[in-house]
């Protein structure tokens, strides 16, 4: 299948795997472009410039096929070193960066001086055509219905999608809700060029991340999913637990009052304890509506290869059927 998508990226299938924080180590990001996919890095999940540096280094040794990094600007008070970061990911000889949260401007000229496309993962159409304006090779349109920051207008994809596809002139992504062939011919069908997929990659048997991470997405249904930090404006859809319990029942009672130290214990620093130690209750972590369509915990290539024969097959027989 060839789209502007795979055509832009070198890649063999429109298939991106999202930025995420603890889980795109090079593991993940090596056997999602193995398979022909688009595997990314999360920068930010690097301690330092030079540990990113070190993790582009073994992904190289664990893939000739491009992969991406991931450069997420937080809203956070502490502001991560994003010039570090940059300078690490073009001396590490990457041509791929996946942007997202604040507008990426700052560091664009940068990234594009050393030959680096870019796309942009935006939740709304305002900020995808401000990331064609500004020199974006691509967008990843994000839904409401997806995993981590679905931002503040709650447009679910069927209506974000080709709202999108009438304003955008480069090429994008769908994400948000996808997992499977009829999530891809869909968003094709809604005018994307590929889809960008993260819960479901998480539940692959090369994401590194504790046994316990992947079967609480297996067992997790599509009503299992809450918001959090709305009333910080800084939304994200997590899977609901005790944590999460306890972080709405203090929104409730707070009101307006609530502050980011408020809501700490929930959501600083619980990563490493969620993805590495398999604490499954140490606080909140996103994952998508999306988990609800996921039985299985496949290789990146099983994944890839039953998403790609699906999709074709819909295509070329189910759609093609009903105008034939
Ligand atoms: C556990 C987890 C962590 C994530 N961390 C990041 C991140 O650090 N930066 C980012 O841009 N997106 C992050 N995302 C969002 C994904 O890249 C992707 O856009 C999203 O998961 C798509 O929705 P889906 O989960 O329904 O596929 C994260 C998602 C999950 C599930």
């Amino acid at each position: 299948m060839k789209t502007r998508i795979t055509e832009l990226f070198g890649i063999e299938h429109p298939i991106i795997q999202g930025g995420m924080h603890y889980v795109g180590f090079a593991e993940l990001a090596a056997a999602v472009s193995n398979a022909g996919g688009l595997g990314i890095i999360t920068g930010l999940t690097q301690k330092t410039p030079a540990d990113l540096v070190n993790e582009i280094a073994r992904c190289k040794d664990m893939t000739d096929r491009p992969f991406g990094v991931n450069i997420t600007f937080l809203p956070a008070l502490a502001q991560p070193d994003y010039p570090g970061i940059v300078k690490a990911v073009i001396q590490g000889g990457v041509t791929i960066v996946e942007t997202a949260g604040r507008n990426p401007e700052p560091v664009l000229p940068y990234l594009k001086d050393a030959g680096i496309k870019v796309i942009h993962k935006c939740t709304s159409v305002r900020h995808a055509t401000k990331a064609q304006a500004i020199g974006c090779d691509a967008v990843s349109v994000d839904g409401f219905e997806c995993g981590g920051h679905p931002g503040e207008d709650d447009v679910p994809n069927m209506i974000l999608l080709p709202r999108a596809a009438d304003e955008l002139e480069i090429p994008f992504v769908s994400s948000g809700g996808m997992a499977d062939g009829r999530s891809l011919a869909a968003s094709l069908a809604l005018g994307a060029d590929g889809m960008n997929m993260g819960t479901r990659f998480i539940a692959t048997r090369e994401a590194p991340v504790h046994d316990n991470v992947k079967q609480a997405i297996v067992a997790a249904t599509e009503l299992d999913t809450r918001l959090v930090m709305r009333p910080l404006r800084n939304t994200e859809r997590v899977l609901k637990n005790t944590a999460v319990e306890r972080l709405l029942e203090k929104e409730k009672t707070l009101g307006a009052d609530l502050t980011f130290d408020d809501i700490r214990d929930e959501v600083a620093g619980v990563y490493p304890k969620i993805m590495i130690d398999g604490e499954m209750e140490a606080g909140a972590w996103s994952c998508g509506m999306v988990a609800g369509l996921i039985h299985d915990i496949p290789t990146c290539r099983e994944l890839i290869d039953r998403i790609m024969a699906e999709a074709e097959a819909i295509i070329s027989r189910r759609l093609a059927d009903f105008v034939g």
